[in-house]
């Protein structure tokens, strides 16, 4: 079992997103740490079945309930994500929606907050309002799992692959940014 579980939404090979997330854990020093490409998973969209409501599983037994079961594992959970049309991309909002089962759960108060979550969020603009929504997506997700979200990085500028890595100015808001992540551990 991993202490942190890193989630990646990107398709990109050189994900600024995954960079970042990637530099974050190496500062933090988690003794071991399990990263996931939501990409490379097999997900089908919830078809809204309602099964879940008394169930509280899903019909479906692809990789969701599979990655489900990881998060719950795991410490600390970081997701880290381009920004498209403001919100995640649908990979990932296949999966979020996929916790249906967990919102069941958590609505019937059957579950507890005792995990820490981080979200990083890229995107071209750095407007505050392109990343509102695809922070609630996954800070809502975060919730339902008892996750209480921690940090939510943002960083703007980032459609040039590789431009995380390239960024000195980058690299240095990642090093404040771990600093600033409290209650951790
Ligand atoms: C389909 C699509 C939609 C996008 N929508 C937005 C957007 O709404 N706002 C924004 O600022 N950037 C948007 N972008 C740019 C990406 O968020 C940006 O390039 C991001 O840093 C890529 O991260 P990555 O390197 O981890 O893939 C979009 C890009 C794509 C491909």
């Amino acid at each position: 079992m991993a202490e942190v579980l890193v989630i990646t939404a990107s398709p990109r090979k050189k994900s600024n997103s995954a960079k970042i997330a990637e530099e974050l854990v190496k500062i933090l020093q988690f003794k071991t740490s399990e990263t996931v490409n939501i990409n490379s998973l097999k997900i089908t969209p919830c078809s809204a079945c309602g099964s879940c409501v008394s169930s509280f599983s899903c019909v479906y037994k692809d990789d969701a309930p599979r990655l489900i079961s990881k998060i719950k594992k795991a410490k600390v959970i970081i997701i880290a994500s381009p920004v498209y049309f403001c919100g995640v991309p649908a990979p990932l909002k296949a999966f979020i929606d996929r916790n249906q089962p967990e919102w069941e759960r958590h609505n019937k108060k059957t579950s507890t907050v005792n995990k820490k979550g981080i979200i990083i969020l890229t995107a071209g603009g750095n407007e505050k309002k392109y990343f509102l929504p695809a922070k609630r997506e996954i800070a809502s997700m975060f919730a339902v799992n008892g996750i209480k979200t921690l940090k939510v990085l943002t960083f703007g500028g980032m459609d040039e692959t590789g431009a995380a890595e390239k960024s000195r100015d980058i690299m240095k808001k990642i090093r404040a940014a771990a600093g600033s992540v409290n209650g951790l551990r």
